[in-house]
């Protein structure tokens, strides 16, 4: 038989109650190889590599390493076939050391800092990972954070590693930075597997592509014999259009200005400075700019979630007076109709209920709000049935918990959530951060539709090419300051490029 595989997969099923998960799956993982794994929102990703991490046991089927049948019973026996993987959520100790955590469970008998450092620092320059061995995980960012769990695994041995959505909460240059170590690790023969929804991270970074599509396993392409529409039409199982529908709102009105708005953080650092523009009703405003720029302090103090020292934001609504929201409380300024979408690194620590279904955490925002603006119209129970329905969210019924659904559909329910909510301004940020192609398009088009009722729509996002296809307008932070605004119709990546290093676009004197 075939042992050209590090790890092989055969047949293998696993089922969680009335849903198969994964049905009479094959792939084989190659040495010297970076593989995607390919699929829409609970398609089974997770699940079929959670049987190699030691997570769950297959129903059905078998795992062979060098062509050997073995049992995973548990993650010890996945570190002893030299699988090591890095999970969608990260499983850190806080408290500790980068170098703790790393040796964390580690039965050595008794730890050598002297000598965990020597070790980490191989590791670190073999592949060209950089990070400081004393550094608390609290003090880290996600980057750093997922560094130091890709390295853990590398400490214990690791020859097979499985990355799951690694890049989906990293900025494009820590993403560039990651390619490059998997490239190296690659080099050093170790196989790679990676899931992600990026279909251009794919095509840049793996040579092959197995895709999964509900469950089933469709097949591997090779990268290079394959295109973006290719692999969107294998994962779907019928063609899909990938262009965004951009229609003018002839009636724009006045929403949103904001007037020479300066924030600080605690650190008396200033993040927003003399920022002034304004939104209107019936146009997408996109948000460009370098990861930190300003756009998180610019949509949370219009939401009331962050100090404004200094200007005004007035906010003109549909019907009634003019309101300055500085100094509204983030209750009263949802309550009058401004809506904040911010997708974060931790989906189920954002106002979701684990253990509640979609429609207990429908509830959950009306309470909050006091019955807020949307719960009048609809119930809970119809409101969690137009994001079921409309997202198309994968799970067994708006009861099932939250915790359970696959990390795609979990955001779908955060985004949706805000969307129902009527708003007439939405901000989102990185709304379809971990969502597969198809669902991406359904919240553009849900943004568009928002935007042709009259919705001023603030949009932070990270994908230029998505920017310029879906906005009207967009807007460059740099370092704090409005570097400029162009319109996204006829604007260049070169020209937002320029704007996101100097402010107006100039070179620095
Ligand atoms: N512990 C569990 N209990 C019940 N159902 C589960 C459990 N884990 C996963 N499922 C279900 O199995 C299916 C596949 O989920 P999985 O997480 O593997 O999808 P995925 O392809 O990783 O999706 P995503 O891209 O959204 O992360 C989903 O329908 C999900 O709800
Ligand atoms: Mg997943």
């Amino acid at each position: 038989m075939d042992s050209c595989y590090a790890i092989e997969l055969r047949n293998i099923t696993k089922r969680f109650g009335e849903v198969v998960a994964n049905r009479d799956i094959s792939i084989g993982l190659k040495r010297g190889q970076i593989l995607s794994l390919l699929g829409e929102n609970g398609s089974g990703k997770t699940t079929l590599m959670n049987m190699l991490a030691g997570i769950y046991l297959p129903d059905e089927g078998q795992i062979l390493a060098d062509g050997e049948p073995i049992s995973i019973r548990s993650p010890k026996d996945s570190f002893r076939y030299g699988i090591g993987m890095i999970h969608q959520h990260y499983k850190l100790v806080d408290v500790f050391t980068a170098a703790q955590n790393i040796v964390l469970g580690l039965n050595e008998g008794g730890l050598n800092i002297k000598e965990t450092n020597t070790r980490v620092q191989e590791i670190c320059d073999r592949y060209g990972f950089d990070i400081d061995p004393a550094k608390k995980v609290y003090d880290m960012s996600v980057s750093e954070k997922q560094t130091v769990e890709i390295i853990k695994v590398l400490y214990r041995g690791a020859e097979i590693l499985i990355l799951d959505e690694p890049t989906a909460v990293l900025t494009p240059q820590e993403t560039q930075k990651l390619f490059a170590i998997l490239r190296n690790m690659r080099d050093d023969n170790k196989a790679i597997v990676i899931i992600t929804h990026k279909l251009n991270e794919v095509l840049e970074l793996s040579d092959e592509v197995a895709v999964l599509r509900k469950g089933t396993y469709i097949g591997t392409v090779k990268t290079a014999e394959t295109t973006a529409q290719a692999l969107t039409d294998m994962m779907v199982g019928h063609a899909v259009a990938l262009n965004i529908d951009r229609p003018f709102n002839q009636n724009q009105t006045e929403r949103l200005t904001l007037k020479n708005v300066t924030c600080y953080d605690h650190e008396q650092v200033k993040k927003l400075d003399n920022v002034t523009f304004t939104v209107n009703g019936g146009e997408i405003l996109g948000v460009a700019g370098i990861a930190g720029s300003g756009q998180k302090e610019l949509l949370e103090s219009i939401a009331g979630l962050y100090p404004v020292a200094e200007g005004s934001i007035e906010y003109t609504p549909p019907e009634g007076d003019v309101k300055n929201l500085v100094g509204m409380s983030p209750t009263q300024i949802h309550k009058a109709g401004v809506a904040l979408a911010f997708v974060p690194e931790d989906r189920l620590g954002m106002g979701l209920v684990g253990s509640m279904g979609m429609t207990g955490n429908m509830m959950l925002r009306s309470w909050k709000n006091g019955f807020g603006p949307f719960v009048d119209r609809k119930g809970p129970q119809e409101l969690a049935n137009f994001i079921w329905n409309d997202l198309e969210v994968v799970t067994p019924s708006t009861e099932f918990p939250v915790r359970r659904m696959s990390g795609g559909n979990v955001q779908k329910v955060l985004v949706g959530r805000e969307i129902a909510s009527h708003p007439s301004v939405l901000m989102s940020a990185y709304p379809v951060r971990g969502l597969d192609i198809n669902t991406s398009y359904a919240i553009y088009n849900l943004m568009t539709e928002q935007k042709m009722n009259g919705v001023a729509v603030l949009f932070v996002g990270e994908d230029l090419d998505v920017l310029l296809e879906l906005c009207d307008r967009i807007l460059v932070l740099c370092g704090g300051k409005v570097s400029g605004i162009v319109d996204a119709r006829t604007a260049t990546k070169d020209q937002i490029g320029l704007l996101m290093t100097s402010v107006g676009g100039k070179e620095e004197a």
